[in-house]
């Protein structure tokens, strides 16, 4: 039987690899599918090396603006960063992949989609489920799953095919999109070995930051990231100086230890400045706009959300029911935040909004106070109620079991309660 696969392609040794292999043993024409998520790869290049290795057809799909606006955004909005640490930036592309490989699919009529994913990983989860979700009819196949070689042996299988295989010049795994760059492997496989300063690209060493300090003023709109430094910015340009600026003093390095879903501990590497920025500033915004009950429901929240992300489970329709709590809540997340970055850190040093349910009128400790602190009286006497009538219950058993003799009976009190 005949069939076209979309295979998703990024031009590197794996997924060159999957074209000729799919061809082989599938006896399959392959169509292949790159999107620009801010890779910032040469996507001309990477399309010419697709024809070379024979696909029949290439998609170079500029998919930026809709990762920030539909995928990103909602990650801002619920605060997501999985283990409190990472922002997700691989995990929140692969839905997306997902979706165009389908879209992809059925406009050429292929029965199956492809992708490079190791078995070991979380990335195959994320994109077969979605995959599968959108359209079930479709097979997902992948290669680097069922074949087994190592890379010795995938260079060796590329060059006994004379496939345009360049040696790799990193030592490490790397992947990335604008909204982070995740780095694995090498040295940094022990995980008592610090990362080594040629893994990171996109931040200076703290050390070699500048002396002075930075600041940056980020304007949210209802949750979304709108100004910076008084400039309105389109997603992607915002993105992309948050970056620059927080990466040139060294911000956005995170080494973590993480848990992925198939049970293995890994240690991974992150440089995110724009994620942990504007992270940082937006959960900053809410704790001043938003009250302490929507602020603890919204921590659960958050949690759940960045785990169906990590989880592969974007399609499950409990991650939208959760989006419509998060977007209630944006609806007065307006305002603006100031950071400062110095050698590495990052601090918010000021905020301010028009929906802040900050009062000055009632926090202050001068006379302008309008606090009424009489009422304090009787607020604490009924708050402390059953804390003050457990400890009362608790010392008057105390002081009768320290009247009883050991050998003696139980008090009928205390019968009668066991
Ligand atoms: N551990 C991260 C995640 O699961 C990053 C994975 C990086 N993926 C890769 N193909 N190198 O989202």
């Amino acid at each position: 039987m005949h069939r076209t696969v979309a295979l998703a392609f990024s031009g590197g040794l794996d997924t060159s690899v999957c074209v000729k292999w799919l061809q082989e043993k599938y006896d399959a024409d392959v169509v292949t599918v790159t999107l620009d998520l801010g890779q910032r790869d040469d996507m001309r290049e990477v399309e010419r090396r697709s024809r070379q290795i024979g696909a029949i057809n290439h998609y170079t799909i500029d998919a930026k603006d809709e990762f920030l606006r539909d995928y990103v955004w909602p990650g801002v909005a619920a605060n997501a960063l999985y283990e409190e640490k990472y922002p997700l930036s691989t995990a929140l592309g692969r839905p997306l992949i997902g979706k165009k490989l389908v879209e992809v699919a059925e406009k050429e009529g292929a029965d199956a989609v492809a992708h490079g994913c190791t078995g070991k990983g979380n990335d195959q989860v994320r994109i077969d489920v979605t995959v599968r979700a959108m359209n079930p009819s479709l097979q997902v196949i992948a290669p680097v799953r069922e074949w087994n070689m190592s890379r010795d042996e995938e260079i060796a299988y590329a060059q006994k095919r004379g496939l345009p295989v360049k040696p790799s010049k990193s030592i490490y795994s790397v992947d990335q999109n604008i909204w982070g760059r995740s780095i694995e492997s090498g040295p940094m496989e022990n995980p008592g070995n610090e990362p080594p300063a040629d893994a990171f690209e996109w931040t200076v060493a703290p050390e070699e930051a500048p002396d002075e300090p930075g600041y940056l003023e980020i304007e949210f709109r209802e949750g979304v990231p709108a100004r910076v430094n008084g400039r309105s910015m389109d997603p992607l340009k915002l993105v992309s100086y948050v970056n620059q600026l927080a990466g040139s003093h060294g911000v956005g390095r995170i080494d973590h230890i993480e848990d992925r879903l198939v049970g293995i501990k890994s240690r991974e590497v992150y440089e995110c400045p724009a994620a942990s920025v504007i992270i940082e500033a937006h959960r900053d915004l809410e704790q001043l706009t938003l009250t302490r009950g929507e602020l603890s429901f919204k921590a659960g929240v958050e949690k759940e959300w960045s785990w169906l992300v990590y989880s592969g489970l974007w399609m499950d329709p409990l991650r939208l029911a959760l989006d419509s709590f998060v977007d209630t809540t944006q609806r007065r997340v307006s305002g603006k935040v100031r950071l400062k970055f110095y050698k590495g850190g990052m601090r918010v040093v000021g905020r301010s909004s028009a929906n802040s349910l900050y009062r000055v009128e009632l926090s202050t400790y001068t006379k302008a106070s309008t606090f009424d602190q009489n009422s304090a009286v009787g607020f604490i006497e009924l708050w402390g109620l059953q804390s003050r009538t457990a400890a009362n219950v608790a010392s008057r058993r105390a002081k009768g079991a320290h009247r009883e003799h050991p050998e003696r009976k139980q008090s009928p009190e205390i019968k009668q309660k066991s």
